[in-house]
Protein backbone atom coordinates (compact mmCIF):
# COMPACT_ATOMS: atom_id res chain seq x y z
CA UNK A 1 0.00 0.00 0.00
CA UNK A 2 1.26 3.50 -0.97
CA UNK A 3 1.24 5.86 2.04
CA UNK A 4 1.13 9.60 1.36
CA UNK A 5 4.34 11.45 2.09
CA UNK A 6 6.76 9.28 1.09
CA UNK A 7 7.87 8.77 -2.36
CA UNK A 8 8.29 4.65 -3.99
CA UNK A 9 11.71 4.54 -5.40
CA UNK A 10 12.31 1.50 -7.95
CA UNK A 11 15.14 -0.72 -6.55
CA UNK A 12 16.04 -3.61 -8.66
CA UNK A 13 17.82 -5.59 -5.80
CA UNK A 14 15.18 -5.49 -3.40
CA UNK A 15 11.94 -8.28 -2.82
CA UNK A 16 8.93 -5.48 -1.91
CA UNK A 17 7.40 -5.57 1.38
CA UNK A 18 5.11 -2.84 0.68
CA UNK A 19 2.54 -4.35 -1.71
CA UNK A 20 3.88 -7.81 -3.40
CA UNK A 21 1.49 -7.10 -6.13
CA UNK A 22 3.98 -4.38 -7.48
CA UNK A 23 5.49 -4.88 -11.14
CA UNK A 24 8.67 -3.53 -9.81
CA UNK A 25 10.30 -3.30 -6.19
CA UNK A 26 9.90 -0.39 -4.38
CA UNK A 27 10.66 1.52 -1.40
CA UNK A 28 9.42 4.07 1.00
CA UNK A 29 11.48 7.15 0.74
CA UNK A 30 10.55 10.62 2.55
CA UNK A 31 11.19 13.85 0.61
CA UNK A 32 14.34 14.41 2.15
CA UNK A 33 15.29 11.12 1.42
CA UNK A 34 14.81 11.26 -1.65
CA UNK A 35 16.06 14.87 -2.22
CA UNK A 36 19.82 13.63 -0.03
CA UNK A 37 19.73 11.16 -2.48
CA UNK A 38 19.10 12.87 -6.10
CA UNK A 39 22.09 15.13 -4.11
CA UNK A 40 24.05 12.16 -3.84
CA UNK A 41 24.20 11.04 -7.59
CA UNK A 42 24.79 14.36 -9.11
CA UNK A 43 25.35 16.93 -6.47
CA UNK A 44 29.12 17.25 -6.62
CA UNK A 45 31.69 18.55 -9.17
CA UNK A 46 33.71 15.73 -10.60
CA UNK A 47 36.46 17.59 -13.46
CA UNK A 48 35.96 20.86 -15.33
CA UNK A 49 33.40 19.65 -17.67
CA UNK A 50 30.98 19.25 -15.26
CA UNK A 51 30.81 22.37 -12.74
CA UNK A 52 27.01 22.32 -13.65
CA UNK A 53 26.34 19.45 -11.60
CA UNK A 54 25.69 21.36 -8.59
CA UNK A 55 23.22 24.38 -9.83
CA UNK A 56 21.68 21.47 -12.09
CA UNK A 57 21.09 19.23 -9.28
CA UNK A 58 19.53 22.13 -7.43
CA UNK A 59 16.74 22.85 -9.96
CA UNK A 60 15.74 19.13 -10.18
CA UNK A 61 15.51 18.72 -6.58
CA UNK A 62 13.33 22.27 -6.36
CA UNK A 63 10.89 20.89 -9.36
CA UNK A 64 9.21 18.33 -10.56
CA UNK A 65 8.07 17.74 -13.64
CA UNK A 66 9.83 16.96 -17.31
CA UNK A 67 13.44 17.27 -17.94
CA UNK A 68 15.20 18.72 -20.89
CA UNK A 69 18.74 17.51 -21.67
CA UNK A 70 20.56 19.96 -24.89
CA UNK A 71 24.24 18.47 -25.26
CA UNK A 72 24.75 14.95 -23.94
CA UNK A 73 27.75 13.59 -22.10
CA UNK A 74 29.68 11.90 -19.04
CA UNK A 75 28.86 15.21 -16.87
CA UNK A 76 24.54 15.41 -16.96
CA UNK A 77 23.77 12.53 -18.96
CA UNK A 78 23.70 9.50 -16.59
CA UNK A 79 22.99 11.11 -13.69
CA UNK A 80 19.64 12.67 -15.42
CA UNK A 81 18.99 9.04 -16.59
CA UNK A 82 19.07 8.06 -12.82
CA UNK A 83 16.81 10.65 -11.93
CA UNK A 84 14.21 9.34 -14.50
CA UNK A 85 14.60 5.69 -13.43
CA UNK A 86 15.09 6.51 -9.61
CA UNK A 87 12.25 9.13 -9.27
CA UNK A 88 9.96 9.11 -12.11
CA UNK A 89 10.88 12.18 -13.73
CA UNK A 90 10.53 12.10 -17.72
CA UNK A 91 13.78 13.22 -19.08
CA UNK A 92 14.91 14.04 -22.93
CA UNK A 93 18.38 13.90 -23.77
CA UNK A 94 18.58 15.41 -27.31
CA UNK A 95 22.58 15.81 -29.54
CA UNK A 96 23.56 16.66 -32.84
CA UNK A 97 26.50 14.76 -32.70
CA UNK A 98 25.70 11.08 -33.62
CA UNK A 99 28.51 9.62 -31.78
CA UNK A 100 27.19 11.01 -28.61
CA UNK A 101 23.44 10.00 -29.44
CA UNK A 102 25.05 6.01 -29.72
CA UNK A 103 27.26 6.53 -26.76
CA UNK A 104 23.90 6.89 -24.77
CA UNK A 105 21.61 5.04 -26.92
CA UNK A 106 21.75 1.90 -24.24
CA UNK A 107 19.85 4.64 -21.31
CA UNK A 108 16.89 4.75 -23.64
CA UNK A 109 13.62 4.29 -21.65
CA UNK A 110 9.74 4.67 -21.28
CA UNK A 111 11.08 7.56 -19.26
CA UNK A 112 14.08 8.41 -20.88
CA UNK A 113 14.13 9.58 -23.94
CA UNK A 114 17.80 9.69 -26.05
CA UNK A 115 17.30 11.54 -29.56
CA UNK A 116 19.36 12.62 -32.52
CA UNK A 117 18.61 15.69 -34.02
CA UNK A 118 20.38 16.83 -37.50
CA UNK A 119 19.61 20.46 -36.91
CA UNK A 120 18.89 21.90 -33.28
CA UNK A 121 15.77 23.50 -35.02
CA UNK A 122 14.40 20.51 -35.41
CA UNK A 123 14.39 19.75 -31.41
CA UNK A 124 11.02 19.86 -30.27
CA UNK A 125 11.18 22.15 -27.22
CA UNK A 126 7.85 23.58 -28.03
CA UNK A 127 6.69 20.02 -27.47
CA UNK A 128 6.28 20.06 -23.73
CA UNK A 129 6.28 22.76 -20.81
CA UNK A 130 9.59 21.47 -18.77
CA UNK A 131 10.13 21.79 -15.33
CA UNK A 132 13.89 22.10 -15.96
CA UNK A 133 15.98 22.99 -19.44
CA UNK A 134 19.64 22.63 -19.28
CA UNK A 135 21.69 24.27 -21.99
CA UNK A 136 25.22 22.91 -23.07
CA UNK A 137 24.78 22.24 -26.63
CA UNK A 138 27.16 23.05 -29.50
CA UNK A 139 27.26 24.77 -31.57
CA UNK A 140 28.12 28.06 -28.97
CA UNK A 141 25.61 30.19 -31.08
CA UNK A 142 23.08 28.27 -30.74
CA UNK A 143 22.45 27.85 -27.47
CA UNK A 144 21.30 31.66 -26.98
CA UNK A 145 18.86 30.53 -29.67
CA UNK A 146 17.06 27.62 -27.83
CA UNK A 147 17.74 29.86 -24.60
CA UNK A 148 14.98 32.16 -26.38
CA UNK A 149 12.98 29.18 -27.23
CA UNK A 150 12.75 27.79 -24.30
CA UNK A 151 12.01 31.38 -22.12
CA UNK A 152 8.19 30.40 -21.79
CA UNK A 153 8.51 26.86 -21.33
CA UNK A 154 11.27 25.90 -18.80
CA UNK A 155 10.47 26.39 -15.15
CA UNK A 156 13.86 26.98 -14.86
CA UNK A 157 16.84 26.66 -17.68
CA UNK A 158 20.44 25.60 -16.52
CA UNK A 159 23.13 27.45 -18.61
CA UNK A 160 26.32 26.22 -18.69
CA UNK A 161 29.99 27.99 -19.13
CA UNK A 162 28.25 31.66 -18.64
CA UNK A 163 31.48 33.84 -18.03
CA UNK A 164 32.73 32.78 -21.32
CA UNK A 165 32.00 35.60 -24.05
CA UNK A 166 31.79 32.99 -26.85
CA UNK A 167 28.35 32.32 -26.45
CA UNK A 168 27.15 36.30 -26.28
CA UNK A 169 24.86 35.05 -23.55
CA UNK A 170 24.69 38.70 -22.17
CA UNK A 171 20.98 40.01 -23.64
CA UNK A 172 19.21 36.52 -23.44
CA UNK A 173 20.45 36.26 -20.07
CA UNK A 174 19.17 39.70 -19.09
CA UNK A 175 15.85 39.77 -20.34
CA UNK A 176 14.65 37.00 -17.68
CA UNK A 177 12.52 38.15 -14.73
CA UNK A 178 14.80 35.68 -11.99
CA UNK A 179 18.85 35.27 -12.07
CA UNK A 180 21.62 32.78 -10.01
CA UNK A 181 24.77 32.93 -10.78
CA UNK A 182 26.48 29.76 -9.97
CA UNK A 183 30.26 30.64 -9.54
CA UNK A 184 31.62 28.75 -6.81
CA UNK A 185 33.49 26.93 -10.09
CA UNK A 186 34.47 27.54 -12.77
CA UNK A 187 33.19 27.39 -16.08
CA UNK A 188 30.13 28.94 -14.15
CA UNK A 189 26.96 27.93 -14.24
CA UNK A 190 23.28 30.49 -14.23
CA UNK A 191 20.22 29.76 -13.90
CA UNK A 192 17.35 31.94 -15.55
CA UNK A 193 13.86 31.58 -14.84
CA UNK A 194 10.47 33.95 -15.74
CA UNK A 195 8.44 31.97 -13.28
CA UNK A 196 10.29 31.01 -10.34
CA UNK A 197 12.47 33.92 -8.13
CA UNK A 198 16.02 31.22 -8.71
CA UNK A 199 17.67 34.48 -7.26
CA UNK A 200 16.80 33.43 -3.60
CA UNK A 201 18.27 29.72 -4.29
CA UNK A 202 21.53 28.75 -2.31
CA UNK A 203 23.59 26.29 -4.22
C1 LIG B 1 29.84 20.77 -23.52
S1 LIG B 1 29.49 19.28 -24.34
C2 LIG B 1 28.07 18.69 -23.43
C3 LIG B 1 28.47 18.10 -22.16
C4 LIG B 1 27.40 17.42 -21.34
N1 LIG B 1 26.20 18.20 -21.14
C5 LIG B 1 28.02 17.04 -20.02
O1 LIG B 1 27.72 17.69 -19.02
O2 LIG B 1 28.83 16.12 -20.01
C6 LIG B 1 28.78 19.93 -25.84
C7 LIG B 1 28.68 18.90 -26.96
O3 LIG B 1 29.96 18.34 -27.21
C8 LIG B 1 29.83 16.93 -27.41
N2 LIG B 1 30.52 16.29 -26.28
C9 LIG B 1 30.02 15.73 -25.18
N3 LIG B 1 30.99 15.30 -24.38
C10 LIG B 1 32.17 15.62 -25.00
C11 LIG B 1 33.54 15.42 -24.69
N4 LIG B 1 33.91 14.81 -23.57
N5 LIG B 1 34.47 15.87 -25.55
C12 LIG B 1 34.12 16.49 -26.69
N6 LIG B 1 32.81 16.70 -27.05
C13 LIG B 1 31.86 16.27 -26.22
C14 LIG B 1 28.35 16.62 -27.49
O4 LIG B 1 27.94 16.70 -28.82
C15 LIG B 1 27.76 17.75 -26.67
O5 LIG B 1 26.47 18.08 -27.05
Amino acid sequence: MFVPGYFYTRVASFTSTIDQSLPVTYVARTMDQREAKIRSVFGTVTNAYDTHRPALCEAVVKTSGAILELGMGEGSTRALHSVAEEYGRIVHSYDHGLEWVSRYESLRSPNHEIAYVATWDDCPIESAEWSVAFVDHAPAERRRIDIARLAHRAQVIVVHDTESPIYGYDEILASFAHRLDYRAVSPWTTLVSNFVDVSRWTI
